[in-house]
């Protein structure tokens, strides 16, 4: 985990209407009292963000989107841009979730667009990556992570880089119930890790958050976050319940 500020997120995907989500929040509010030095994120959907941002003012919860567009505005249908998401009280965006690559059409280069469009208006990508169980089991798994971060990141200026969160989300683990072992997270955590500061230098390398994200749940949290590269969590199921999501975020206490 190092010096850097531990992340816990919760990715709601399209899950909560606004009354469920204001009450989750009154929830956690009162569960996450007395936690300090982690940083607590939450990705409701965007029907919901305005009603979250207004529960969560004053206190330790930021909030995230779990996508946008990459213009500032104009003909685009269904779409949301970075200043809308200021606009309803977000300071963070997830940007390429392995859901949106392989249900919505986000490649590499809409991805990377993404994370500019976020970055010039101050909004924290959690910029996602992540190889696939065939992609694991032929041995590709460093090229692909490579390949998604040399053109995820490609016209971002090392000086912004410094700025995103990175979260590593095997798609073989997210939604499985099979989380990737401690081992298995901290060699590709120190394989991203290695990546930045070659290609952005030792500063960008020591302060980049790698969350990891793949079936985090109460009962594995302690052990991913002992490992020397993780530094958080990106969780989808599990934090959908305060009570769960609560004591993940309370995993110094675990330790
Ligand atoms: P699960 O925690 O449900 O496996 O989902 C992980 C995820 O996709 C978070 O973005």
């Amino acid at each position: 985990m190092g010096d850097r500020r531990p992340v816990i997120a919760g990715n709601w995907k399209m899950y909560k209407t606004g009354k469920e989500a204001v009450e989750f929040i009154d929830d956690l509010n009162e569960l996450i009292a007395g936690v300090m030095d982690v940083e607590i994120v939450v990705a409701p959907p965007f029907t919901a963000l305005p009603l979250v941002a207004k529960r969560i003012k004053g206190g330790p919860v930021r909030l995230a989107a779990q996508d946008l567009h990459w213009e500032p505005e104009g003909a685009y249908t269904g779409e949301i841009s970075p200043k809308m998401l200021l606009d309803a009280g977000c300071s963070h965006v997830i940007v390429g979730h392995s859901e949106r690559r392989e249900y919505f059409g986000d490649t590499n280069a809409i991805v990377s667009r993404k994370i500019k469009a976020a970055l010039a208006e101050n909004l924290i990508p959690v910029f996602c990556i992540g190889e696939s169980l065939e992609e694991r089991e032929a041995e590709k798994t460093f090229s692909v992570l490579d390949k998604q971060m040399s053109e995820g990141l490609e016209t971002i200026d090392s000086n912004d880089v410094k700025k995103i969160i990175i979260a590593y989300e095997p798609v073989w683990a997210i939604g499985t119930g099979r989380t990737a072992s401690n081992e298995q997270a901290q060699e590709v955590h120190s394989f991203i890790r290695r990546y930045l500061t070659d290609r952005h230098g030792e500063e960008v390398g020591n302060i980049v958050r790698i969350l990891y994200g793949g079936s985090v749940k109460p009962e594995n949290i302690a052990g991913l976050m002992a490992a020397a590269d993780i530094d958080g969590a990106l969780v989808g199921g599990a934090s959908l319940t305060a009570s769960v999501f609560a004591r993940i975020v309370n995993f110094p206490y675990l330790l």
